[in-house]
């Protein structure tokens, strides 16, 4: 008999063009199927962009952890997972003196970037380090009452070879086991 995972882990992926992605597309087929790891791949679930809220919040409700991977667009994520925030956290649920929806969850941002790490830096092109640009995801964990984990980024996509893109991936697979099997 296999024991249910300590912290199942529901992945939030939101790519609007999966045909074009290598690198986020790589770190799903890692994950996907794992006991204890839920993908819910949020542009196949709303193409029309109509959240089932209900739905979303029960299904945080069965999750420990968050992750929400994404390609950075914008030095942000894409539009839909922006609207996923919007309208799933909503007060009394995720936030607000009695919210308990998220209390104690954790939340990790798994972000593939177009910059390399040294333009995500203060001296670098970008002028900025990507956890400072990552802030409003922080600040929405904290208010909710999650401990927000160190990003699990992977930078210059764009130039990465398919040998690093796998290992990446398989960094990633390791990564969300040892968050869904740790003690509490
Ligand atoms: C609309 C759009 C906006 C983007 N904005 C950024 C950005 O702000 N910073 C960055 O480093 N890369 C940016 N990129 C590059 C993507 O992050 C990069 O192509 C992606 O992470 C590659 O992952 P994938 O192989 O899964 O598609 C942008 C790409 C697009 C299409």
């Amino acid at each position: 008999m296999t024991l249910p995972a300590p912290n199942p882990v529901l992945v939030l992926l939101a790519h609007p063009d999966p045909g074009t992605s290598r690198v986020n597309r790589a770190m799903v087929e890692a994950v996907r199927g794992l006991d204890g790891i839920t993908v819910h791949d949020l542009y196949a679930a709303y193409p029309d962009f109509h959240i089932d809220v209900r739905e979303e919040q029960a299904r945080c409700n069965a999750h420990r952890v968050l992750v929400f991977q994404h390609p950075f667009f914008w030095y942000s994520c894409p539009a839909l997972l922006k609207l996923w925030m919007d309208e799933v956290l909503t007060y009394g649920w995720a936030y607000g003196v009695h919210a308990e929806g998220l209390r104690g969850k954790r939340l990790l941002s798994a972000v593939s970037t177009g910059g390399s790490a040294q333009a995500y830096t203060v001296e670098g092109y970008h002028g900025r380090t990507l956890e400072s640009l990552l802030a409003p995801f922080d600040q929405a964990a904290r208010l909710c009452g999650m401990t927000y984990l160190p990003p699990f980024p992977f930078h210059a996509a764009r130039r990465a070879g398919d040998d690093a893109i796998l290992r990446h991936a398989e960094t990633y697979r390791a990564h969300l086991t040892a968050l869904r099997d740790a003690e509490a």
